[in-house]
């Protein structure tokens, strides 16, 4: 396979696609410019590459360096500014098995600001998790990308910090044997977790100046055993300028000076070209909006039919749209296809699949397309990123990182149905791992069953199931096993939570002070905004300084159910308005 030409006078084996790969260096050093050099190879050496990005500037590969389309890469981008397809914080799985099933290289843009740090963090876990499970050996190496890897595998990891973490030790240690490799890109190295950065297998390390960032470095030499000679000279490296130790896969230790990207920099976009960039240069206009109707009317009446004829219906459009041109709107640039037509038909096998497997979950079935609403749309994206359609019109944006039938925000009120959430605490746990089909973090297992996972009661009932082998841990994820799901007396769902609002009116219960329903009140109105204290205490009719608020806020806090922003701000826990999950 032809080795990747990183520098004029640097190259890299295309191995390095299945191998874990940290690039460190302050602002500015020359990080992002390298990531894209290695995806510009890896897409040349017909390597599928993925890329998360959380800032917005990786659409640039989609054109050459001056902005036109010749030289840009076809990368499918989803979400963002100049997304092909919006992208629904519910989509990782779908969008995982796309990538998949199809080898699709994309750009995965979360830079829109109604994604907030969880949602993003809960996204790349689902996402990267599933991708993981998904890939095997046989089909070729794939590149991840991951830019301010630092947010999603900090050093210190609580919650679903650690649920993402954990994903990420994965693919660092055993994603090679699957061929999917990784690149981490950071510019604060202290802040990255320790254990990830040391089990990579290559370390760049562009300029660095402050001594905790050195530090970071000169851990990861010493942990591979190597000398560090060159840690004196990190700070005085130019822009694009590091040294790379990688003692196994590039057997090599050498000061490398990287070439620039061929596709266009946005991080630092030209002021000529900035007003056109306003909407890529490389989308495609192609004209089938006709068929995206009907697609869409298939899939709402699919909802309310039996699936085989939604099979049928899809046929016939799999039919049409074989049969149709797809019609190019003259005077509009025009983009390579981003997908060929054999990937077309896998994706096309993907919906029958999919549709299989609905049948066989019987009666089930109605509940299956109620709640893959968000799945279907994502997946209907895909589809038409795939068929070059046109983005629709609006973008839609998730308003919250969880649909929640709009229930949450509206007035707390008793209710007289049979309220759920009464067994045991144990019950309690089990059900919720066997009504959610996904592993749960800790603090999210806490939260469904009305504990505080800092609590006594739920550190004993926790290791207790551990024992009896009804839940086994992973990644510091809690599963079901078999002989929990046996030890359950009672249907899931007649013990844990099924809607948000049932789970949140069983918290309320469990308040004792008005003073913290109050507060509680406040967090949940206010959900998925963040506040900052001051206005919390406002909005719970109290002074933030006063005594009443300071006793009750912590109160709340200790028992999981507030999230502290970086900036200080708070709100409510996420996990508080998960609603009907996919079953
Ligand atoms: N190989 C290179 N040769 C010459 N100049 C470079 C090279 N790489 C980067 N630069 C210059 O440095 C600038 C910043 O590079 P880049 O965006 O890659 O930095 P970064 O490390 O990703 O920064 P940040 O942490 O802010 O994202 C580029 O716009 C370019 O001007
Ligand atoms: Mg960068």
């Amino acid at each position: 396979m032809r080795a990747f030409q990183v520098g004029d006078n640097a190259t890299w084996p295309a191995k390095i696609a299945s191998t874990a790969t940290a690039l460190l260096g302050i602002r500015g050093a020359g990080k992002s410019n390298l990531a894209r050099v290695m995806a510009e190879e890896a897409y040349a050496s017909k390597i599928p590459v993925v890329i998360f990005d959380p800032v917005g500037n990786w659409y640039g590969i989609r054109a050459g360096k001056d902005g036109k389309p010749d030289g840009g890469l076809p990368f499918a981008i989803f979400g963002g500014r100049h997304g092909d397809v919006p992208l629904e914080a519910g989509s990782g799985q779908l969008i995982a098995d796309t990538i998949v099933d199809t080898r699709l290289s994309c750009v995965i843009d979360m830079s829109h600001e109604d994604f907030s740090e969880g949602a993003k963090r809960r996204f790349l876990t689902v996402f990267v998790d599933r991708l993981f499970r998904r890939k095997q050996p046989e089909t070729g190496w794939m590149l991840l990308i991951l830019e301010e890897a630092d947010d999603y595998a900090p050093q210190t990891a609580k919650g679903d910090m650690a649920a993402c973490l954990g994903v990420f030790q994965k693919i660092v240690k055993r994603g090679r044997s699957r061929g999917l490799g990784v690149v981490l890109v950071t510019q604060r190295s202290a802040a990255i977790n320790k254990d990830l950065l040391n089990m990579a297998d290559t370390l760049v390390a562009f300029r660095t100046t402050a001594s905790h960032d050195q530090k970071a470095v000169e851990g990861w030499i010493k942990y591979n055993s190597l000398s560090d000679a060159a840690l004196a000279s990190l700070s005085g490296l130019a822009n694009g300028e590091a040294w790379v130790w990688s003692p196994h896969e590039l057997g090599s230790f050498d000061r490398v000076r990287f070439r620039r990207m061929d596709t266009l920099d946005t991080g630092k976009t030209p002021d000529h070209l900035e007003g056109k960039l306003a909407r890529p240069a490389t989308l495609a206009d192609v004209d089938v909006p006709a068929l995206r109707e009907r697609m869409a009317d298939t899939i709402e009446r699919a909802k309310a039919e039996d699936p085989k004829e939604l099979r049928l219906q899809l046929a016939e459009l799999k039919a049409e749209l074989a049969k149709k041109p797809l019609m190019i709107r003259p005077g509009k640039v025009v983009e390579k296809p981003v997908l060929k037509d054999v990937q077309i038909k896998r994706l096309e096998a993907l919906a029958v699949k999919m549709i299989a497997e609905a049948e066989r979950h019987g009666k089930a079935i109605a509940m299956f397309w109620e709640n893959q609403d968000e799945g279907w749309k994502a997946f209907l994206a895909a589809l038409r990123a795939v068929a070059n359609v046109p983005a629709p019109p609006p973008p839609r944006y998730p308003e919250k990182a969880f649909t929640t039938h709009g229930l949450h925000n509206s007035p707390l009120r008793p209710t007289n149905r049979p309220t759920n959430g009464d067994g045991t605490g144990q019950e309690r746990m089990l059900a919720a791992l066997a009504y959610w089909t996904r592993p749960l973090s800790r603090s999210e297992l806490a939260l469904l069953s009305i504990m505080s996972a800092g609590g006594g009661t739920f550190k004993t009932y926790l290791p207790q199931l551990l024992r009896e082998g009804h839940v086994s841990v992973s990644d510091g994820l809690v599963s079901i096993t078999e002989a929990g799901r046996k030890a359950l007396s009672r249907p899931a769902e007649a013990v844990t939570f099924v809607s948000a609002a049932a789970l949140q009116n069983r918290w309320r219960r469990e308040l004792s002070a008005g003073g913290m329903k109050r507060i509680f009140d406040a967090l949940v109105a206010a959900y998925p905004g963040w506040q900052t204290r001051t206005a919390l205490g406002q909005a719970s009719g109290m002074e933030a300084t006063g005594g009443t608020f300071k006793t009750y806020f912590p109160k709340l806090a200790r028992l999981g159910l507030v999230e502290v922003g970086r900036d200080g701000g708070v709100r409510a826990r996420p996990e508080l308005f998960l609603d009907l999950p996919p079953r």
